[in-house]
């Protein structure tokens, strides 16, 4: 059978006090509406049509390229009935079910989803509504049975009397629908209620009314259901999620050591046997492979493909494009940034800046350097405090560096720079001619004989204690 989704996504969530679109806030580090249609997507429901309106350009950009949705726009947002209302001209004629769900209950998983569309076709419903039963159910719509215990209609926080409010199970928002009775009905809604809105919970009472068969599909766990009101509701999420997200690691063999104090984001994958310290922070497109030792501290983030036994030692950065070989050792506080690829074997140290820099295996960079827009060679040594001057005030210039070379202590490159093979450069250079390969170099003043010294140079006193 047809499975359609339409996801409730205009409302500008004026209770987030955000100039962002409710929907594009994140839960962890993904959007919440990239949530819904990832969730949605492992339920196999493809055919998505997102209805947009409060800066509709702004959710449009902020939906993830691999979710295909339709878009339907809703310009005034009159409720979550007039929302869907907006769907009928792509969807009134379809066959088939139609989920409704929204972009603000992000955690609902989709073994959930797949439950109601099951429960919907096997009931031979013709409007199926999640519910779920909330001791503390203010805000939410409440579920009205009656003597039977049948669902016969759903009242709204602002509508309700105060029997009906004493009622704990909610309506989460989400249905299912028989697709063209939906879109033949759709039309009886009104808006005379309370927040003069076309309520999408008023389609029960109206299939009540012409005869159709209602039914509810009882979940059994709040913390999916959530709805995203405010930014109280969104770090509850962000909880329940993280503490979902790191379970599944836990369970594939990632030795998480706190859970509770490791953030890690929705499409982070981590081999077995990595063991992630305390106050680490993944997010983004991360891969990170098996062995791997991730110290405290340490920041990964942007789009960073981390290979096998590499040791990430406390503190470092890493972010944005970078790519990591297998057996190195990096940190602490070393910062690679924007463009890197590194090889196998590599050692990068404590205070090493890396920018758009490419290394072969085994490059050895142990302490306090910068290097910028440069090609090294395999097994070339960077010596303490070596610098790329990369940057003239104006552009940018390359640095190249030939396999085995030795690059000593504090050695300035003045870029553009060609360095050749089997090179040695003395301590305390300034290079800014290429050197060919062997060479041995030194570019300094020669203490020796030409160290400069300074004439009738008297110690300054040392000032007396008062
Ligand atoms: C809604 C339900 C309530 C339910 C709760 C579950 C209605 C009338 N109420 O209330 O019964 O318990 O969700 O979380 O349906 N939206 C639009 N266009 C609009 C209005 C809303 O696209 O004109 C979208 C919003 O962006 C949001 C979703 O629909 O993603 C839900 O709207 P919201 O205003 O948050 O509804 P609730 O008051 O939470
Ligand atoms: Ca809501």
């Amino acid at each position: 059978m047809e499975v359609n989704a339409i996801v409730l996504s205009a409302g500008k969530g004026t209770r987030m006090k955000s100039d962002l679109p409710k929907v594009v806030h994140q839960v962890c580090d993904y959007e919440m509406v990239n949530l819904v249609l990832k969730n949605l997507k492992e339920a196999k429901i493809t055919n998505n049509y997102l209805v947009v309106g409060f800066k509709a350009d702004v959710v449009q950009e902020n939906v993830d390229k691999q979710f295909a949705c339709e878009y339907v726009i809703q310009d005034q947002q009159l409720g979550t009935g007039h929302a869907v209302m907006m769907a009928k001209p792509l969807l009134g004629n379809k066959k088939g079910v139609t989920v409704v769900t929204c972009g603000d209950t992000p955690l609902i998983k989709s073994e959930t989803y797949a439950g109601l569309i099951k429960e919907h076709i096997a009931c031979k419903n013709d409007i199926t509504v999640m519910t779920v039963i909330q001791d503390e159910p203010f805000g939410y719509g409440r579920i009205i049975r009656n003597e039977n215990g049948d669902v016969v209609k759903i009242v709204e926080q602002k509508d309700g009397s105060d029997a009906e409010l004493k009622v704990t199970e909610i309506n989460t928002g989400i249905f299912c629908f028989d697709n063209e009775l939906l879109f033949d009905y759709i039309d009886q809604l009104d808006n005379n209620n309370a927040q003069e809105e076309f309520y999408l919970t008023d389609m029960i009472s109206i299939f009540k009314a012409n005869d159709k068969k209602v039914g509810a599909f009882v979940a059994s766990d709040f913390t999916e259901m959530i709805g995203i009101n405010d930014l109280v509701a969104l770090s509850t999420a962000s909880k329940t999620l993280q503490t979902r997200i790191n379970l599944e690691h836990l369970v594939m063999g990632v030795n998480i050591l706190n859970p509770d104090y490791t953030s890690i984001g929705v499409n982070v994958k981590i081999g077995a046997q990595t063991i992630v310290h305390p106050g680490v922070v993944i997010s983004g497109n991360v891969t990170i492979g098996q062995n791997c030792v991730i110290e405290a501290g340490v920041v990964i983030k942007g789009d960073v493909t981390i290979g096998d036994n590499n040791h990430i030692l406390a503190s470092s950065y890493i972010e944005d494009q970078i790519i990591i070989a297998n057996n190195c050792n990096i940190g602490p506080s070393a910062r690679i940034r924007t463009q890197c690829n590194i090889g196998s074997n590599c050692r990068i140290g404590n205070f090493v800046e890396l920018k758009k820099a490419n290394l072969a295996d085994g490059v050895k960079c142990a302490h306090l350097t910068y290097l910028g827009d440069c090609t090294i060679e395999e097994n070339v040594n960077i010596g303490c405090g070596v610098i790329t001057a990369n940057y003239d005030g104006i552009n940018k210039f390359n640095t190249f560096i030939g396999a085995n070379s030795f690059i000593g202590s504090n050695t300035n490159l003045i870029a553009p720079i060609k360095i050749g093979t089997n090179v040695k450069i003395a301590a305390g250079c300034t290079i800014n001619a290429d050197v060919a390969d062997n060479q041995f170099v030194i570019a300094r003043v020669d203490y020796k004989k030409e160290q400069v010294y300074i004439k009738n140079f008297k110690n300054r006193e040392k000032h007396e204690k008062k």
